[in-house]
């Protein structure tokens, strides 16, 4: 296998975890490198669940080396709760398990600031997971940020928090009227976070460099997707990262030679959680069916998935903006039974026909989806793991995808499970 990146096609909870444990068969090292505790990445072996929020889903194959990269927002307690959770089921992390030292860390005040500033957005608000995902990236930028490496500095740790948590309890107390935090209580905290994280923390470039020079095969795991990019997603409905392809290089500390292989994982219709505009949302009966046939409900949050058909349009976008080299179709047994499937191939707005996906909230609010309608299938392709033994609407259904984005479909998922996966080619 090449160097892969797995990327979200769509608004994330593709099946990302399952594709990237099933591709980790073949890979030495699985790097995670960006998003935080907000992803939630399943992974279902011999009918065990595994739900994976910052360690990549590679840890299950007992031999991958497994990495937190810089552009990773780590949750200290969230991510030693992950490892001992982890390790309660047999899986050894020492010596193959690394987190980023440059990786910025969400601290308490990040997580109630995500969950107060939602409340004052009121019926605007975008939906977070309130997991501190985008406060922690806001004091990224500002330049204000922990980082992993400082929890193992004390002093100037003591010296950053002082002067941060100064700061934070003025609008935690002043503005919001809520209870702020004790520097000096944070500072034990985190002293102890990282105690805890010591053995496990790495220079991520060098590591990647190691592995890279001696020829090692690398998966790159992305979290959320392509339409929850900060720059190229539905903008301000998207998460506080770059989850498309310019992540890779500023989150996993590798250039560009480092990428051979780009697998974009699309569902075979689109699911959301959260707010924002959903172009193909059914709202009716027919996504109350996929819902619950797909078992459409988040592994963070448990919130109910948003449901609809499938959005070429969203396709291409994510096809051309990560260059992708192909496509991971999952859960396309949740459309067993289906007489018809519609499929959007472009939008209607302002009574004008649009195959580009708008940059603009309120054009993508209005776009109407046109659809070309495919044929169902009557035999259930759930659990099949060879192209021959898939109906000829199925292998249709797959042959459109692949004409209207220009990217072959090289991997289908028919299942939760390792095996319920077809490869082609
Ligand atoms: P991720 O965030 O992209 O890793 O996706 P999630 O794990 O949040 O959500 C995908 C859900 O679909 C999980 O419950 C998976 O176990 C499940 N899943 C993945 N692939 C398939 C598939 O091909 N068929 C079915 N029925 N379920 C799948
Ligand atoms: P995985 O990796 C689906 C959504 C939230 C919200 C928006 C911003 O499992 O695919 P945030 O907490 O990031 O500030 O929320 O992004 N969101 C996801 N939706 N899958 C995810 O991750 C998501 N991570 C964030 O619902 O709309
Ligand atoms: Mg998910």
């Amino acid at each position: 296998m090449k160097n892969t990146v797995v990327i979200g096609a769509q608004w994330g909870d593709e099946g990302k975890g399952k594709v990237v444990d099933y591709l980790a068969e073949n890979a030495h090292v699985v790097v995670r490198f960006q998003g935080g505790t907000n992803a939630g990445h399943t992974v279902w072996v011999e009918g065990d669940e595994y739900i994976l929020h910052l360690i990549p889903s590679g840890i299950v194959h007992p031999d991958t080396q497994c990495l937190i990269g810089n552009g990773v927002v780590v949750d200290p307690p969230e991510l030693l709760k992950e490892m001992k959770g982890l390790e309660e089921k047999g899986i050894t992390l020492e010596g193959r398990f690394w987190v980023g030292e440059r990786a910025h860390v969400i601290m308490p005040y990040h997580k109630l600031l995500d969950s107060l500033d939602e409340r004052l957005m009121g019926s605007k608000k975008i939906g977070t997971t309130k997991r501190g995902i985008g406060p922690a990236y806001s004091d990224k930028a500002s330049r204000v940020g922990i980082r992993i490496l400082d929890l193992l500095n004390p002093d100037y740790l003591r010296e950053r928090l002082e002067a941060t948590v100064k700061l934070k309890n003025l609008i935690i107390k002043e503005f919001f009227g809520e209870e702020g935090f004790d520097s000096q209580r944070l500072y034990q905290e985190a002293l102890d976070w990282g105690e805890q994280l010591r053995p496990f923390v790495a220079n991520i470039p060098e590591k990647m460099k190691g592995f890279l020079d001696a020829k090692k095969t690398v998966l790159f795991e992305g979290a959320q997707g392509t339409m929850l990019d900060i720059d190229y997603g539905t903008y301000p409905y998207v998460t506080s990262s770059n989850t498309s392809i310019g992540g890779v290089f500023s989150g996993a500390g590798v250039n560009l030679s480092a990428v051979e292989d780009v697998i974009g994982i699309a569902k075979a219709y689109t699911t959301r959680v959260g707010g924002g505009p959903f172009p193909t949302e059914e709202i009716g009966a027919m996504g109350e069916h996929l819902r619950e046939k797909g078992g459409e409900y988040g592994a963070t949050t448990g919130r109910p998935r948003r449901c609809g058909w499938l959005d070429l349009v969203v396709l291409r976008h994510a096809a051309w903006l990560n260059g992708l080299t192909g496509i991971a179709l999952t859960k396309i047994d949740v459309l067993d039974g289906l007489k018809e499937i519609p499929v959007c191939v472009a939008y209607e707005v302002d009574g004008k026909r649009c195959e580009e996906f708008p940059a603009s909230i309120h054009e993508v609010a209005k776009a109407k989806p046109v659809f070309d309608v495919m044929q169902g299938w009557s035999k259930p392709v759930c659990g099949a793991t060879s192209w021959d033994t898939l109906p000829d609407e199925a292998k249709r259904y797959i042959g459109f995808i692949e004409e209207k984005t220009g990217v072959p479909v090289k991997i289908v998922s028919t299942g939760p499970g390792r095996e319920a996966t077809l490869l082609r080619g």
